[in-house]
């Protein structure tokens, strides 16, 4: 298994760290526009190896895709992240060409690769990699689903009083503030629904604060968040690597599941060796249905500002 990170930013650099601790990659090529970045970051990573017991052979290269070649799987973070204020929606005009750009570069490489988006707006620009490259649907999928139900997992638990590993939740829709749909109703401390545990505005506020779960950590940080985008990134490789066919929410373009056309946006998927394996029509409540509908409409708006 050979794994392409493009981007040696903190997301990047945060994903190729969890894929090599987990070491169940053989490789991973980490490149960068900025000269001797990827190297360094690449070069720290694996004076890292021996303490943190992982066999994965990390390098790093300015911006030479032909390092990338025979890729099995290509993260895409590239671009720029946004800043205290802003939403991911206005990040479009310059991810945009980068995204499109980069992902052209890697299937020259790699024409067999699947491909990871993670660059914001992240559902937008998974549609743009659909448009623009004519890799089965299967091979590109956005990350972010993956990421907001870790954190609404984690706002459960904090809500609960409970144990992370005791509560089990999944988010859809759109990875936008607005557009999230944490599925509260279906969300479970060990296999019982938390309305059995939670009062309806504390459930409510688990929704709303997972929902601007990335927009506080940028108030925080000053940018855009890393160690639980890298996580949940690195999580999605592991079940492709492996072939786990594990479900995660992933953006995924969709063809009339679930009632919607020409978009990716986040839906429960089976992962495995060939990427998204089936997307789970699972049975929404009429308001569940309502707010992804809402939201689809979001990406679709901001699908529009493409240039295709
Ligand atoms: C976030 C970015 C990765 O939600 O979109 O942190």
């Amino acid at each position: 298994m050979k794994v392409t990170v493009v981007g040696a930013g903190a997301v990047g650099a945060s994903c190729a760290e969890y894929i090599a601790i987990k070491d169940f990659a053989s490789e991973v090529v980490i490149l960068d526009i900025k000269e001797g970045f990827a190297e360094g970051k690449a070069m720290d990573l694996m004076q890292t190896a021996s303490l943190n017991s992982f066999d994965t052979k990390i390098t790093g290269s300015t911006n030479d895709y032909s390092k990338t070649a025979g890729s099995d799987v290509c993260v895409i973070t590239s671009g720029i992240p946004r800043k205290p204020g802003m939403t991911r929606e206005e990040l479009i005009g310059i991810n945009a060409g980068i995204v499109k750009m980069v992902s052209a570069s890697l299937i020259k490489h790699s024409p067999d690769t699947i491909i990871i988006v993670v660059s914001n707006p992240m559902d937008t620009m998974t549609y743009l990699v659909h448009k623009t490259t004519g890799l089965p649907k299967n091979r590109i999928i956005g990350m972010g689903g993956a990421l907001d139900s870790a954190r609404f997992k984690y706002r459960l638990a904090e809500a609960l009083g409970a144990p992370i590993s005791d509560v089990d939740g999944m988010v859809i829709g759109g990875h936008s503030d607005k557009g999230m749909v944490p599925l509260i109703g279906k969300a479970v401390r060990n296999s019982v629904v938390v309305s059995e545990f939670l009062s309806e505005e504390r459930m409510e506020q688990v929704v709303q604060d997972t929902k601007v779960g990335g927009a506080t950590l940028t108030g925080l940080l000053g940018t855009s968040a890393w160690y639980a985008p890298g996580a949940a990134v690195s999580a999605m490789v592991q079940a492709i690597a492996c072939d786990t066919k594990k479900i995660f929410p992933c953006s995924a373009l969709l063809a009339g599941e679930f009632g919607l056309n020409d978009l990716a946006i986040g839906v429960p998927c089976v992962l495995g060796a060939n990427g998204i394996e089936k997307i789970v029509e699972i049975s929404l409540t009429d308001a569940e249905k309502a707010k992804l509908a809402e939201s689809a409409e979001g990406v679709k708006k901001t699908n529009g500002l493409l240039e295709l």
